[in-house]
């Protein structure tokens, strides 16, 4: 069983932007599975790294698209994007640098972030989008 499955009340509205979101669950999936199969800590400097890269190309699509149309809530939505990437760094600096890294709470950060992001901040652009015709 996946850690998050996609749910129609995910969608945003916006098809790149669902599959972009269906990605990363998919990225934080990989995670699960891995410890699933014991060997969490293996797969978490790998998935870090996809994460981190991943993020950081769906959040520039995000907010191309907010200076583009000039989103009312481009500042507060960047403040989130730019906290989330903080923090992966970090639990990535950590395992880098051999501290104890507890894989569940990675986990549990990053689904409690995506998933709360996802239908809070995200949903909150849909029809702001929608009306300047992305669909
Ligand atoms: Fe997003
Ligand atoms: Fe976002």
């Amino acid at each position: 069983m996946a850690l998050v499955t996609w749910h129609s009340n995910y969608t945003v509205n916006v098809k790149e932007i669902d599959k972009q979101h269906q990605q990363l669950i998919s990225i934080m999936n990989e995670l699960h599975d891995g410890m699933k199969a014991g060997k969490g800590k293996e797969v978490l400097s790998r998935v870090l790294d996809e994460l981190i890269k991943y993020t950081a190309f769906h959040f520039k699509y995000e907010e191309m698209l907010f200076d583009k149309f000039s989103y009312p809530d481009t500042a507060v939505h960047k403040r989130q994007h730019a906290d989330l990437v903080q923090q992966v760094l970090e639990y990535k600096e950590n395992f880098d640098s051999g501290k104890k890294i507890l894989t569940i709470e990675v986990m549990d950060f990053l689904k409690e972030w995506l998933t709360n992001h996802i239908v809070g901040a995200d949903k909150n652009y849909s029809s702001f989008l929608n009306g300047k015709g992305v669909v």
